[in-house]
């Protein structure tokens, strides 16, 4: 029984792996080729941010070595090409999330600044006293923090979707929360700190019974899952360019047209306005009313590039490998005697988050850095997780789809050597 087990789990690795050449993979990212403190990099923080492939780099190099110039505002050339490379990655971003209309695609700092921007431009428009707006337990605080601004402005109230020791949300009790006082559903697709993939589309198809809109945080999921947010049917997703392997300071909010169009702007200034005049402004069409001032025009062009070369790996390969990588990494770390994985829910996706009996994450994660070996520990901005499972912080290693078997056995060994420095 047990043997015929290890053959189907050893042989659906073999065929992970021969859909995703990741020795091939890894000649894209120059970093991976760096030793640190004398050993091999072996990078386990891609929940923090990813690697950049080369072609990434270079699309941003030559952004400013051929093309830099500003966008939408110049009869010249090089504010053309500009243009063109800008808008062609707004293009590229709406065919990844299969949105209807690049009108809805919103170019923003990241994940952070994308919900921000609702929780100001909606949620001060559409939320009122006495109002409840639902999060989940297992929120980062960029998904905590500005509802609850919200909520202490408009006095309104935040509930809480309470989850399991699996770290799954307990759908029964969102249920209960939902309420004719619910205005707003705010939920992770994917955590960082747990790797819970949460149900999105249940979630949002019982908050639109209510007529409720629902956000949905996609900064862990879109370089990991599939995101079709027609399919999701969710009103926004917010995700960061540099965890999608493209440069930091790019993001993305997906809106509806609809609800993008009668919320009011988020921030004013050059670029967002039709017609000027001191008694009123009008505002330009989307997606230009809520871009003021001068974008980040090459984050802009390397998150297209990042699109582009995550499309030729294909996201579903990229899953399948990721899937088998984590099986693997989860039974190896199982093995480890004191050690605890917190979050095991069902439907995960590259986190492994865990604790060693009597040692601090901290000094685990020190411990490994001199071997090379790169994770992130702390509360990983989600002290509501850290706070529902009674632990300080967590280790954390965090997988993406050019680490290896042999990556993670490096990781087994370093907490190994962790164990016997404090035994
Ligand atoms: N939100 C990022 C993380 O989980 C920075 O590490």
């Amino acid at each position: 029984m047990r043997a015929a087990h290890e053959m189907n789990a050893s042989q659906a690795w073999e065929r992970s792996r021969a859909s995703l050449d990741v020795e091939r993979i890894r000649e894209d990212f120059p970093i991976l080729k760096r030793r640190v403190h004398g050993k091999p990099l072996v990078y386990l923080d891609n929940a923090a941010t990813s690697q950049k492939p080369k072609v990434v780099i270079d699309a941003t190099h030559r952004y400013y070595s051929e093309e830099n110039s500003n966008i939408h505002r110049g009869v010249h050339f090089l504010s053309e090409q500009a243009t063109g490379a800008y808008e062609g990655a707004r293009a590229r971003v709406k065919r990844f999330l299969n949105a209807s209309d690049a009108r809805e695609i919103l170019f923003v700092r990241g994940t952070t600044e994308g919900i921000n921007l609702v929780a100001r431009s909606y949620g001060r428009k559409f939320i009122q006293e006495g109002d409840d707006i639902i999060v989940s337990a297992m929120e980062h605080h960029s998904n905590i923090v500005p509802w609850q601004i919200v909520c202490e402005e408009v006095g309104a109230r935040l509930r809480v979707i309470p989850m399991n020791d699996r770290g799954e949300l307990l759908m029964e009790e969102y249920e209960k929360l939902l309420n004719e006082r619910t205005k707003f559903v705010s939920v992770t697709h994917l955590s960082n700190a747990l790797g819970t993939v949460n149900p999105v589309k249940q979630i949002i198809e019982r908050a639109h019974r209510c007529g409720v809109p629902v956000l949905v945080d996609g900064a862990q999921a879109a370089p990991h899952v599939r995101v079709d947010v027609r399919d999701l049917d969710c009103d926004f997703y917010a995700f960061s360019g540099h965890k999608l392997f493209g440069p930091t300071g790019i993001g993305v909010l997906y809106g509806k047209a609809s609800l993008l169009e009668a919320m009011p702007p988020y921030q004013g200034g050059g670029d967002m306005i039709s017609a000027f005049t001191f008694a009123k402004t009008i505002y330009k069409v989307l997606p230009f009313k809520f871009e003021a001032g001068t974008p980040n025009i090459a984050g802009g062009v390397g998150l297209g590039a990042a699109i582009d070369y995550l499309d030729g790996i294909g996201l579903e390969a990229v899953a399948a490998y990721e899937r088998e990588l984590l099986a693997y990494a989860t039974e190896a770390l199982c093995t480890i005697q004191g050690l605890r994985i917190i979050g095991t829910a069902k439907e995960k996706a590259g986190v492994l988050s865990f604790v060693l009996d009597g040692v601090h994450a901290h000094d685990i994660g020190t411990i490994l850095d001199r071997d090379g070996i790169a994770i992130r520990t702390g509360h990983h901005c989600a002290m509501p997780v850290m706070q529902r499972f009674g632990v300080p912080a967590t280790a954390r290693a965090s997988l993406a789809f050019y680490n290896t078997r042999e990556e993670v056995d490096a990781l087994v060994a370093g907490i190994d050597k962790v164990r016997e420095v404090f035994n």
